[in-house]
């Protein structure tokens, strides 16, 4: 598995530590708000459950898969959702957990939607940001780091369903994907 890896981008130390800062910060934000957590599946799993350990003030979780009709490594920006969330997001505070923010389509969608339930209030943070391939005009809230135009694996996030389990953000070899 570490074979098809180019280079480590992100050690684990240092998602660890970028992490808790970020729980810090979103604590402070949301003290005495209703604050719900929406994790995004699958990629944010892993972010989400050691965000939610960083989080000191009340929160509800709730998570939402959806799929972006990609194209190999492209988003299509059609969004279809697979797994919706349990509740009624009316009056509540959301902190919206991704992955990594690429195009930002599939978050532009999920926003407006959410928008559209009447929720409060609709924040976004992403453990990547890559903003060299925007495509939508979005932006996060909170962010643990920027990544350069290059596909990402581990953390959470896959190609072809592999690599989450690793506990580091490196660059996938472009001869895995281009095979
Ligand atoms: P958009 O383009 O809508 O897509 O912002 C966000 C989703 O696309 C996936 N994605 C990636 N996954 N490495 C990955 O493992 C990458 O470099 C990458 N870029 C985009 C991801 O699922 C994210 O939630
Ligand atoms: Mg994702």
């Amino acid at each position: 598995m570490t074979d098809d890896i180019l280079k480590v981008l992100i050690e684990e130390d240092a998602i660890a530590e970028k992490v808790k800062e970020l729980g810090a910060k979103i604590s402070a934000d949301y003290a005495g708000k209703k604050l719900l957590v929406l994790g995004v599946l699958k990629g944010s799993f892993v972010f989400m459950a050691d965000l939610i350990r960083a989080i000191t003030v009340p929160c509800e979780i709730e998570f939402m898969a959806v799929s972006s009709y990609r194209s190999g490594v492209k988003s299509s920006g059609v969004v279809k959702i697979i797994k919706d969330i349990d509740i009624n997001p009316q009056d509540y505070n959301i902190l919206i957990v991704e992955d990594i923010l690429d195009s930002g389509l599939t978050l532009k969608y999920l926003k407006e939607l959410l928008m559209q339930r009447h929720a409060s209030d609709i924040r976004i943070a992403t453990l990547l940001d890559k903003p060299a391939r925007r495509a939508a005009d979005i932006q996060a809230d909170y962010t643990c780091f920027e990544v350069p135009d290059e596909f990402v694996v581990g953390y959470g996030l896959d190609f072809a369903e592999k690599y989450r389990n690793l506990p580091y953000v490196g660059v996938l070899k472009p001869e895995v994907y281009e095979k």
